[in-house]
C-alpha cells in the first residue's frame, strides 16, 4: 500500500475525533461539567470552557461522522474497517467519547497547574484529546495502529490543532488564537 493511501486512511480514522474536538466551540454553552465547583487548590475542577452540551455535542458529531463513513467508505479503497459498517459507527462513538474525556482530562491538569481557562498549554491542548481518542478506539481500530501511524497522526494533529485555532480566531469563533 503506498504512503499516500495509508495517510488518507489514517486521516479518515481520526476524522471523527477532529470533529468532536471542534464542534463544541460552536455548539457548546450552558451548564458546565463541573457545575462551577472548585477543588482544594482553589481552582475549578474543569472550568467554564467545559460544558455538558459541548461534551455531548462533540460525541454526537463524532458519531455522525462515523455513520457517514459507514455509508460512504465500504467498497472503496478507503475502506478502513473491512466493509463492516457497524465498526465505523462504533469507532466514531469511541473516538467521540475518548476525545471529549481526554479534553476534560487536559483541562483538569491545566487547572491543577493553575493555568486559567482558555490560556494555552502546548502539549495538553493539542494532544490529550488525541491520546484518549487512540486509547478508547483501540478495541476497534488497533489494526490501523503502528509506531509510524501514531507518530504521523500525532504530528498532524498537533499542527492541525494549532492551525485550526488560528483560523477559528480569525473567523471570530474564538477570542484567542489557540
Ligand atoms: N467547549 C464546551 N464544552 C466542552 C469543550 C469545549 O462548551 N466540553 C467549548 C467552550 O466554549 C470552549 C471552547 O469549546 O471555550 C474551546 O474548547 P477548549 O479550547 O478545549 O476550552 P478552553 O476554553 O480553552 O478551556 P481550557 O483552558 O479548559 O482548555
Ligand atoms: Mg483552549
Amino acid at each position: 500500500m503506498d504512503a499516500l493511501l495509508t495517510a488518507i486512511r489514517l486521516v479518515l480514522y481520526i476524522l471523527p475525533s477532529y470533529f468532536a474536538n471542534s464542534v463544541p466551540v460552536v455548539l457548546g454553552g450552558g451548564t458546565t461539567v463541573d457545575l462551577g465547583k472548585k477543588m482544594g487548590d482553589g481552582n475549578r475542577i474543569f472550568g467554564d470552557g467545559k460544558t455538558i452540551r459541548g461534551f455531548f455535542a462533540g460525541i454526537a458529531a463524532a458519531l455522525l461522522i462515523g455513520s457517514l463513513q459507514a455509508i460512504l467508505l465500504p467498497g472503496t479503497e478507503w475502506d478502513i474497517y473491512d466493509g463492516n459498517r457497524a465498526s465505523y459507527v462504533f469507532a466514531g462513538l469511541l473516538l467521540g467519547i475518548g476525545t471529549m474525556l481526554g479534553d476534560l482530562v487536559g483541562s483538569f491538569i491545566k487547572r491543577r497547574q493553575g493555568i486559567l481557562r482558555g490560556k494555552p498549554s502546548l502539549m495538553l491542548d493539542q494532544l490529550m484529546f488525541f491520546l484518549f481518542a487512540l486509547l478508547l478506539s483501540y478495541p476497534v481500530c488497533q489494526h490501523l495502529f503502528s509506531i509510524e501511524a501514531v507518530a504521523f497522526l500525532a504530528v498532524l494533529t498537533y499542527f492541525l490543532h494549532v492551525g485550526a485555532n488560528v483560523i477559528a480566531n480569525r473567523l471570530g469563533l474564538k477570542s484567542v488564537p489557540w
